[in-house]
């Protein structure tokens, strides 16, 4: 299809032989490309032309917090039900157009991930095992009764997406670039059925740090109230319904004064499960010990590749069901996940009572913190093959 509206497309080649005149065509309007622009502009597997010069966008990188600060270019691909994603293509961020019928906005019917472009001390883009993000989501849209992205589909969308908004990634040591892969149900439904169309989405925003506590530790709130998620949930995937249902307590613990809210199982409410942003792990000697992974904990990234760093340092770690009387007992704590990182726990506060952890530069935390990021920034040789450049 190609836009009737011909000061649209003019705009859009400003932009592109243009790219920092972002601020040119900001004036003009909204700037989308045309489909026929974006075909031939971009190859199978390749990024296009809309990746920009090494400079920077216009922002305070000294002062990123974790809020949206769209990058210029998304990524969009379409399929109908009983087929399989094909091409995508880059344009503008904007708005998109939903039904209002879209399975999504009246049943929930959608999956998300969230992954990030690092650049490093010599100017290279890395991402940091981007398969697994693909795989989750596959997995998840599974579970969602959706079509899936191939992990080759969604590795290479996130690709482009980091290199077309390069100029978005921070300098390093100043944060990272979080990209939103993101999969909906936008056909529209009546009756409770999956969509007759599905929508792949990406897009990107530069990101500091998560809490508003900076790298300070946490302090928790134990939930006793509300869940997270139920066996036989959706808990272990990363299903968009899985957040809202939260809100409630966040918003309450954090009006207290708390930074998160940690979650027990539904059925006890006496083990540990998950946090609403992150997992969460527990340090007693040289015992490093998280939740297991049993359909209502969510199979983090950063999670997975902290239980592989504490292996190789030579700390027992252990995937089981942890009681909360145990947490409360132990020397450290910390959580992890991809907008998280992994941030230290100073307190956790159950049934009234405050327990204090153990946190600072000498911790566990501290050493798989930085090893990990070493890794992601490219700092630390990558002997894993976790690191992918753009
Ligand atoms: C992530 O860590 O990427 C997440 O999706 C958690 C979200 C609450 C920001």
């Amino acid at each position: 299809m190609i836009l009737k509206d011909g000061a649209a497309c003019l705009r859009n080649l400003i932009h592109l032989f243009r790219p920092a005149a972002s601020s040119l065509t900001s004036k003009l309007g909204a700037c989308y490309f045309c489909t026929s622009h974006v075909a031939s502009l971009q190859q199978p597997g390749k990024p296009s032309v809309f990746s920009s010069d090494d400079e920077y966008a216009d922002l305070d990188w000294d002062n990123l917090g974790f809020s949206i600060k769209p990058a210029d270019y998304m990524y969009t691909m379409k399929c109908s039900k009983h087929e399989n994603f094909k091409q995508g293509q880059l344009s503008r961020y904007a708005n998109i157009e939903l039904s209002p019928s879209a399975a999504v906005l009246n049943y929930g019917q959608g999956v998300y991930e969230g992954t990030k472009a690092y650049r490093t001390e010599d100017g290279r883009i890395l991402l940091f095992r981007p398969d697994l993000n693909a795989s989750r989501m596959k997995i998840g849209a599974e579970r969602m009764c959706m079509p899936s992205p191939s992990v080759d589909q969604f590795v290479d969308a996130v690709k482009q997406i980091a290199l077309a908004n390069k100029r978005w990634v921070p300098p390093p040591g100043k944060g990272t670039l979080y990209i939103r892969p993101l999969l909906i149900g936008s056909g529209p439904v009546l009756g409770l059925g999956p969509a007759p169309e599905y929508t792949f989405l990406a897009y990107a925003s530069p990101v500091g740090n998560y809490f508003k506590e900076g790298s300070a530790p946490l302090n928790l709130y134990i939930e006793e109230e509300f869940v997270r998620a139920a066996p036989g949930g959706a808990g272990g995937v990363k299903a968009i319904s899985n957040y809202a249902p939260v809100l409630k307590a966040l918003i309450r613990a954090k009006s207290r004064g708390f930074s998160d809210v940690l979650y027990l199982d539904s059925v006890n409410r006496k083990n540990v499960e998950e946090v609403s942003s992150c997992n969460i792990f527990v340090v007693k000697g040289n015992v490093i010990s998280t939740p297991a992974t049993n359909g209502t904990i969510l199979e983090g990234i950063t999670r997975r590749s902290v239980i592989e760093i504490a292996r190789d340092y030579g700390y027992q770690v252990e995937e089981r069901v942890i009681p909360v009387d145990e947490l409360i007992n132990a020397d450290q704590v910390f959580c992890t996940g991809t907008a998280v990182v992994v941030a230290p726990v100073g307190s956790i506060t159950y049934q009234n009572k405050r327990v204090e952890f153990k946190t600072g530069s000498r911790s566990v935390y501290q050493e798989l913190y930085s090893t990990l990021v070493g890794i992601q920034t490219g700092v630390i040789e990558d002997k894993k093959g976790w690191t992918v450049e753009v």
